[in-house]
């Protein structure tokens, strides 16, 4: 067993992903990395310092810890892309080529880097988005996404790195509250009802964009990482998703549980984002090619995330 090596360790998804690799293969060989240390978040961990817009600094981490796969989980998402577009560029672009070149100079095994829904247009099919359709992102961060997928595709195709990827939809989880995307309003919507709060969603009542609950996006991306490599039809464009979901339907689906809860429509600069983006995912290759088959419905995701929210 190898060193694993989390970049962005403190997302939304490095927050869960990290202990369920510690479970799986014990803590000693995995290492959480960040561009900065949130102290209790991973009691016991290893933990390295990391700013993966820095090729030195990469190559450090990656050289003095043996990494021999990366989760390569740092990036900017959509809504504060759009505000800070030189910094999605810098570490999402750079970040991921920083990572691809020197996996591929220090011998690691395997890479790991989550694509998105970000990745679409306007132009493309809404509905059921099949992975080859037409792909013409119009913010920074689908037009940085787009292009590490094709980077990642360079590095197998050109260098043999063992590079995966899938693109990822809407996360809902109850960790870590996600601040920076377009599909976070299905967190903040929970931890208003919990809390007893009315919410005012920043997208409008119909806007329908596919979804996923997150123990189905671990699974996802472990189930990729172990899947026999002959059975890849695809490298960094795997498609997963659990169900197409619009805030009316969440709220509906959130006041069967909690009968008082309010919401209002307020878009803002994020409808314009959701707007561009599939409503539903074609994700056959990715059940075909390694089994991808998610266990939580839309009814399943809230129970089990009111009941997570009300322990913790
Ligand atoms: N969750 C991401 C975002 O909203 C999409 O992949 O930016």
């Amino acid at each position: 067993m190898g060193t694993i090596l989390v970049t962005g360790a403190f997302g939304q998804i490095g927050t869960e992903l990290v202990p369920f690799l510690e479970k799986k293969f014990g803590k000693e060989h995995v290492i959480a990395s960040d561009i900065r240390n949130v102290e209790g978040v991973f009691p016991g961990s290893r933990f390295r310092m990391l700013d993966v817009s820095s090729r030195k600094d990469v190559s450090a981490v990656i050289r003095e810890e043996d990494v021999t796969s990366i989760f390569h989980l740092a990036g900017i998402l959509s809504a504060t892309g759009e505000k800070n577009p030189d910094l999605a560029f810098s570490v999402n672009l750079n970040g991921t080529y920083n990572i691809l070149a020197e996996a591929r100079d220090l011998g690691v095994e395997k890479v790991l880097i989550p694509s998105t829904i970000g990745v679409f247009g306007t132009s493309t099919p809404k509905k059921g988005t099949p992975v080859e359709t037409v792909i013409r992102p119009s913010t920074m961060y689908g037009i940085t996404k787009i292009s590490c997928e094709l980077l990642g595709e360079y590095f197998h195709s050109k260098f043999g790195l063992d590079v995966r990827g899938l693109r990822f939809p809407g996360i809902i989880s109850y960790r870590t509250a996600p601040t920076a995307g377009t599909t976070d309003y299905s967190v903040e919507m929970f931890l208003h009802a919990i809390r007893g709060n009315p919410y005012s969603c920043y997208l409008k009542k119909d806007t329908g964009l596919p979804m996923m609950y997150m123990p189905d996006a671990i699974n996802a991306m472990v189930q990729l990482c172990e899947a026999d490599s002959a059975r890849l039809t695809r490298r960094t464009d795997y498609h997963v998703s659990a169900y197409s979901l619009t805030p009316g339907m969440l709220e509906e689906a959130i006041r069967k549980h909690v009968p008082d809860f309010h919401v209002t429509y307020a878009p803002d600069f994020r409808e314009a984002i959701a707007e561009q983006w599939p409503e539903s995912l074609d994700c056959s290759i990715s059940s075909r090619d390694w089994g991808f088959s998610p266990k939580y419905g839309i009814e399943e995701t809230v129970i089990d995330m009111l009941e997570n929210l009300r322990r913790d």
